[in-house]
């Protein structure tokens, strides 16, 4: 069940009620489209047949057209209204919260580190912890998102100038993928994410992780590699806390408007391209040579002047930034 991207296997509360629901109407449906196939078989039946006793439209038309309809459909108004009492309430009210900016095409992670209260930015993937009420305050910095991990919760739109906000809980640890649900672009099949929940002590051990600095560069490999990053001017667009910072450019750029995924910590990170490529070292250094093969569209550049070990080191670096 790990890995999965699927609303029939729930792993989430409200994703079960949700799950039910589907159940209901799928097997209700399914019920009543045979009903009405059956009736129809028997109609044309008797059609063909003579001397049958003739039918009653009226009976027909006021049973099956108004009765049933408005008893079905209220029954499942009474129904449905009831159980979403039991989803869980949409507010950060004694929630873990965490921020999800989406973005063309992919998601900007924010975490509150509780010990100094400084923001742990990340990328395209989301790590909570089990069994806890985490409320995701969503918005987007171009156009419309929307935020989906079917195992846990339904959907919720991620508009531009606005903040929304979501609700998640994960029954189990596990990886569960989620997609953009909401048409955003050339890119946006290619707009995934993983929520990862860790028991709270390992979501704790991960959070500190995160809040340090990025991992020096202690071989030669990895210094002509971080060379290499702050050369080709990768700092423009990406941050690496403890190597980019006072980069002017960077300071200017407001939080929201990042440009590319913060990449302190990107060798942790399970995928690159929003879910596009497993995250190793071949893949990032087929990602820098030219995001466009992989991903066309994105607002990643080429960087084709690189020689081939340069590349390897810039890569080898990133992969380093665990
Ligand atoms: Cu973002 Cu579709």
């Amino acid at each position: 069940m790990n890995d999965i991207q699927s609303v029939l296997h729930p792993a989430g509360a409200d994703a079960a009620i949700i799950h039910q629901f589907s159940w209901v109407l799928f097997v209700g449906g399914t019920v009543i489209f045979v009903a009405v196939m059956a009736l129809l078989a028997l109609g044309m039946r008797r059609g063909m047949q003579k001397d049958t006793r003739p039918v009653r439209p009226m009976w027909w038309i006021f049973g099956g057209g108004i009765v049933f309809p408005t008893v079905v459909l209220t029954a499942l108004l009474t129904w449905s209204t009831w159980r979403s009492i039991d989803l869980a309430p949409q507010t950060s009210h004694k929630a873990l919260t965490i921020s999800v900016t989406g973005k063309m095409w992919w998601w900007e992670v924010r975490y509150r580190d509780p010990g100094t209260g400084r923001e742990i930015v990340s990328a395209n993937e989301i790590v909570i912890p089990v069994g806890e009420s985490v409320y995701l305050g969503l918005t987007s910095s171009d156009v419309i998102h929307s935020l989906w991990v079917p195992s846990l919760a339904g959907k919720r739109d991620m508009i531009p100038g606005r903040v929304t906000g979501l609700t998640l809980k994960a029954e189990k640890p596990g990886t569960y993928r989620g997609q953009c649900a909401e048409y955003c672009g050339e890119q946006h099949a290619r707009m995934a994410f993983h929520v990862i929940a860790l028991p709270r002590a390992e979501y704790d051990a991960w959070l500190a992780r995160q809040a340090a600095p990025a991992l020096a560069a202690d071989t030669q490999v990895l210094q002509r590699g971080k060379t290499a990053f702050l050369e080709q001017r990768c700092q423009a667009c990406h941050t690496i806390r403890g190597v980019t910072d006072g980069d002017n450019m960077q300071q200017q750029i407001a939080d929201t408007s990042r440009l590319g995924p913060d990449l302190t910590h990107v060798g942790s990170r399970r995928s690159i391209g929003a879910g596009t490529l497993d995250n190793h070292r071949g893949t990032l250094a087929g990602w820098i040579a030219d995001p466009q093969a992989i991903k066309p569209g994105v607002f990643m550049p080429p960087s084709q002047d690189l020689d081939g070990e340069t590349l390897r080191a810039l890569a080898t670096y990133l992969e380093h930034l665990k």
